[in-house]
């Protein structure tokens, strides 16, 4: 039996973010009821951008950054200096800005020879910071690419049906064309997924990444985030939620 949608559609983009970053505190501090520490995945991208401020500004004292182990469901492969990078951006605009524990913070590593070489030491991190079944993420954030992609798992490519390896380097059809993203075996071992999808540019892979249509995973990898335990909830605009029947 398929999971049911959970669909929030919000009026504006700002209210999604007031709303969304409510839902993130009360997750984290549910959870560190229970645990010791909360491990979230962030996404790159530009629609996370408010949210990340938003969080900084208003939940400094309300979330127990400290307890957090932040890590990236994808990168662009640039120095994390550069204004592309996915950790630079997060670390501008959320990192520091909020009392973290910089030994908790994960970022994929861009420094390597290759691409490959960076994607095997993130794995290797992941192992470190999980039981080498696979790593369970408490929560993660994942945006909607206008292809349908999902973290940096691009239409007809290889890596969206890699079963065994955590971390790949995969290409973009748009710069930076080097990334590295988690694969599905670990994106969906995550506890809770969280996507968020905004804008008139995202109406049609949002359908499509809903619908109940046969639509392939290599026409639309989104549609390849199924959590195993987990759960799906679509944090979208009505700008996005448009073409959602
Ligand atoms: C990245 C992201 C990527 C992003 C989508 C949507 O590195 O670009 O991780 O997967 O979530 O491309 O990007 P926007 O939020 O910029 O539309």
């Amino acid at each position: 039996m398929g999971q049911l949608l959970n669909l929030r559609v919000f009026d504006s983009f700002e209210s999604l973010v007031v709303n969304l970053s409510e839902a993130i505190s009360l997750q984290i501090n549910e959870v560190l009821s229970k645990k010791d520490h909360f491990s979230l995945v962030l996404t790159g991208g530009n629609t996370p951008r408010p949210l990340f401020k938003h969080l900084a500004q208003n939940y400094r004292d309300k979330i127990p950054w400290n307890k957090i182990h932040f890590f990236w469901c994808d990168e662009r492969y640039v120095l994390h200096s550069d204004p592309q990078s996915n950790y630079g951006m997060a670390k501008e605009l959320l990192l520091d800005n909020v009392p973290i524990n910089p030994a908790n913070i994960f970022p994929m590593p861009t420094s390597f020879a290759t691409p490959a070489e960076a994607a095997a030491e993130y794995e290797k991190t992941l192992k470190s910071q999980f039981d080498s079944s696979a790593p369970h993420f408490d929560l993660a954030l994942l945006g909607l690419g206008e292809d349908g992609h999902v973290a940096s798992l691009f239409p007809h490519q290889v890596t969206m049906s890699e079963k065994s390896r955590w971390v790949v380097a995969s290409i973009s059809s748009k710069e930076p064309l080097q990334r590295l993203s988690l694969t599905f075996p670990v994106i969906n071992r995550s506890e809770m997924i969280y996507f968020l999808v905004t804008g008139e540019n995202k109406a049609d892979p949002l359908r499509r990444a809903l619908s109940k249509e046969r639509i392939e995973i290599e026409d639309c990898p989104a549609r390849g985030v199924r959590p195993v335990d987990g759960e799906i909830v679509w944090w979208v605009d009505k700008k996005a939620a448009r073409l959602v029947e």
